[in-house]
C-alpha cells in the first residue's frame, strides 16, 4: 500500500512538471540578451505601418488573424497568438525581431522570406495597436549597407565558393568578421540555398561547399547570391554568375507556345477555339441583325 502511494506521488509529481515545463516553453522566448536589447533603424509611423500591414496580411493573418481581433487559427497547438495581445505587445522589438528571425514550431522562420527592412514593417503594423508603445530607434546607419563590397570566388577541384566580405570605409577596407553569410543559386522561381549559413572568419571570408551537379543554364552558368547580415553594417545581397553548373538545356519558359504567353506564342489549340468562338458569336448578332431588318421590312410595308 505504501509503495503504490509513493510510486503514484511520483509518477504524478513527473506529469505534473513536465506539464509545467511545456508549458513554460510555449509562453516564453529565450532571446539572447544582445538580440533583446535589438532596435529598428526604420521608424514605426503611419507609412511604415501600412507597409507592414501588406505583409502582414499576405504572410501572418492565416494563423495570426488580424490583431485585436481575435480571430487566430485556435486549431493549432499551441495556439498562435493574437499579436495585439498583452503578452505579445510585452515582448521588446528585439525580442519580436528574433522570434521572425527563428521561429519555433509551427511559427515559421522569415529570415528567407522577408527582407530586414520588411520584418521591421511587419512589427511596426505590430505597434500600431498599442497606444502606449514608445519606439527607441536603433543608430545603426542602414545606408552603411552601400559601403560593403562581396567577392566571390570558386575552385572547380575541391567544389568550394569562397565570399570575402569587407566595408569600403572612407579611413580604408575594414574586414568583415562575423557576418553571417547564406549562399543560394538562382533558380526559375526562387532560389536554392546551397550548404549551411556560415560566418566569416578573421580574415572576412566564409566557405561553402556546392554540389559537382548543380543545374545551370545551357551555357553551365549559374547566378550565385550570397545574402549578408552583419551586427553593424545590416544586410545585403550581392549576385555573381559562375559557369560552374552542369549545362542544362531547358528552354526558357517564353521560348515555346504556351496559355502564358504572348498571343503570337498562344498554343494553336488555344488560337483555334478562341477565333472559332468570336467567329459564332459574330455570326449570332449577323443573324440577329439580318432578322431585325426582315422585321423592320415587313413593318414598313
Ligand atoms: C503557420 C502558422 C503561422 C504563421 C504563418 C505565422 N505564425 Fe507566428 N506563431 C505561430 C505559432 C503556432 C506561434 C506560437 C509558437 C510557440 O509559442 O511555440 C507563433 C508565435 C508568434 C509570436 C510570439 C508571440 C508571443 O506572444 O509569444 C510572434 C511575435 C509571431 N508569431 C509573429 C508572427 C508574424 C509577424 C508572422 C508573419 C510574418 C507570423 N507570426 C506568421 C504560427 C504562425
Amino acid at each position: 500500500m505504501f509503495r503504490i502511494n509513493i510510486s503514484t506521488k511520483i509518477v504524478s509529481l513527473f506529469i505534473f512538471s513536465a506539464l509545467f515545463s511545456i508549458n513554460l516553453s510555449a509562453a516564453s522566448w529565450d532571446v539572447p540578451a544582445d538580440k533583446k536589447s535589438k532596435n529598428s533603424f526604420i521608424k514605426f509611423n503611419d507609412a511604415s505601418a501600412k507597409e507592414g500591414e501588406v505583409l502582414y496580411n499576405k504572410n501572418c493573418a492565416s494563423c495570426h488573424g488580424n490583431p485585436s481581433k481575435g480571430n487566430v487559427l485556435k486549431s493549432l497547438k499551441p495556439t498562435p497568438p493574437d499579436l495585439a495581445s498583452d503578452g505579445t505587445q510585452k515582448l521588446t522589438d528585439g525580442e519580436l525581431f528574433y522570434i521572425l528571425n527563428t521561429g519555433r514550431g509551427l511559427m515559421p522562420s522569415f529570415k528567407n522570406v522577408l527582407s530586414e527592412n520588411e520584418r521591421w514593417k511587419v512589427i511596426a503594423y505590430m505597434r500600431s495597436f498599442n497606444k502606449k508603445y514608445v519606439q527607441v530607434l536603433s543608430n545603426t546607419d542602414p545606408s552603411k549597407s552601400e559601403l560593403v563590397k562581396v567577392n566571390m570566388q570558386y575552385d572547380a577541384k575541391s567544389n568550394i565558393v569562397t565570399v570575402k566580405v569587407v566595408a569600403k570605409e572612407k579611413t580604408g577596407t575594414v574586414v568583415l568578421k562575423d557576418a553571417e553569410v547564406i549562399l543560394f543559386a538562382k533558380r526559375y522561381f526562387g532560389k536554392l540555398q546551397l550548404d549551411k549559413s556560415m560566418r566569416t572568419n578573421n580574415e572576412g571570408l566564409a566557405y561553402f561547399q556546392y554540389s559537382k551537379d548543380l543545374p545551370g543554364d545551357k551555357a553551365g552558368n549559374v547566378e550565385l547570391i550570397a545574402k549578408i547580415n552583419d551586427e553593424a553594417y545590416g544586410e545585403l545581397e550581392s549576385t555573381t554568375k559562375f559557369k560552374i553548373a552542369v549545362p542544362t538545356d531547358k528552354p526558357s519558359l517564353t521560348e515555346k507556345r504556351a496559355i502564358w504567353n504572348v498571343l503570337v506564342k498562344a498554343p494553336i489549340w488555344l488560337i483555334i477555339t478562341y477565333s472559332f468562338g468570336v467567329l459564332v458569336f459574330l455570326g449570332f448578332l449577323l443573324y440577329l441583325v439580318l432578322n431585325l431588318l426582315s422585321f423592320w421590312k415587313i413593318g414598313k410595308i
